[in-house]
């Protein structure tokens, strides 16, 4: 069975609409645990737009399964995650403009600047991801990097218009998390991950971990967190 790992980042978001003290992450990311989340995601952007660096230190004395704090590698954010040592640490690339992460890292392009950054968060007893395409190339670059996972992108695949398009990003999916688990790399996977789209993806075993945000949230404005979190991890379980 699969971990499912709630991205609390969009509770932040509507608190940032009012820049009020409601709805804290903090309480939904305890709702989420108790509806049996197996993790806690947040992403502390540098702009800052929905999680603040309040949430992630509350979040790391509260969590209580396990905290997974993604970030872009810049050396502000690897000091973030130094003093606050999450479980975890997954990278991602950043653009200022965009809504959301749009691409996996290019872990091939930036090995080098990488390295340093992972010996950074290893030193300080932090566990790194790499969040990257479904792409084999990409997969050995993340090896090579000695990393404990990687996290794949599987927006393209959520994205997809037709159905020939999905089969082919779901066969890159994968493709991609057999490579990872050859090469014992753990595997998580997330971005567009839905109530609908899971039925296909949970199918590959390869999988330890889902993250998902936006569907989850999404749904437990309308029915509450408990019952968003709890029919998710119906769903992932088969
Ligand atoms: N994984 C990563 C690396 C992400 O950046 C995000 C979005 O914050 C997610 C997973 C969750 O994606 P979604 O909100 O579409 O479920």
């Amino acid at each position: 069975m699969a971990r499912v790992a709630i991205n609390v980042d969009h509770v932040a978001t509507i608190r940032q609409a009012r820049l009020s003290a409601e709805p804290d992450p903090v309480t939904a990311a305890a709702l989420a645990e108790l509806a049996g989340a197996h993790g806690i995601v947040v992403h502390l952007r540098e702009d800052r737009r929905h999680i603040q660096d309040r949430d992630v230190q509350v979040l790391r004395r509260t969590v209580k399964t396990r905290l997974n704090l993604e970030m872009a590698s810049t050396e502000e954010m690897v000091q973030v995650a130094l003093e606050i040592k999450p479980d975890v640490v997954t990278l991602v690339p950043e653009k200022r403009r965009e809504l959301t992460t749009e691409g996996g890292l290019d872990v091939v392009l930036l090995e080098k600047s990488l390295r340093e950054t992972i010996r950074t968060l290893h030193n300080g007893g932090i566990a790194v991801s790499l969040f990257i395409n479904a792409d084999p190339g990409q997969i050995r670059a993340a090896h090579r990097l000695e990393v404990e996972y990687v996290e794949i992108h599987t927006g393209m695949f959520a994205d997809a218009d037709s159905y020939t398009k999905r089969q082919e990003e779901y066969d890159r999916i994968v493709t991609a998390a057999r490579l990872a688990r050859e090469l014992e790399l753990g595997v998580h996977a997330g971005h567009g991950v839905d109530y609908r789209n899971i039925a296909m993806l949970r199918n590959v075993g390869e999988i330890q971990e889902f993250s998902i945000g936006h569907s989850v949230i999404a749904r437990a404005v309308l029915v509450g967190m408990e019952r968003a979190v709890r029919e998710m991890i119906a769903l992932v379980n088969g």
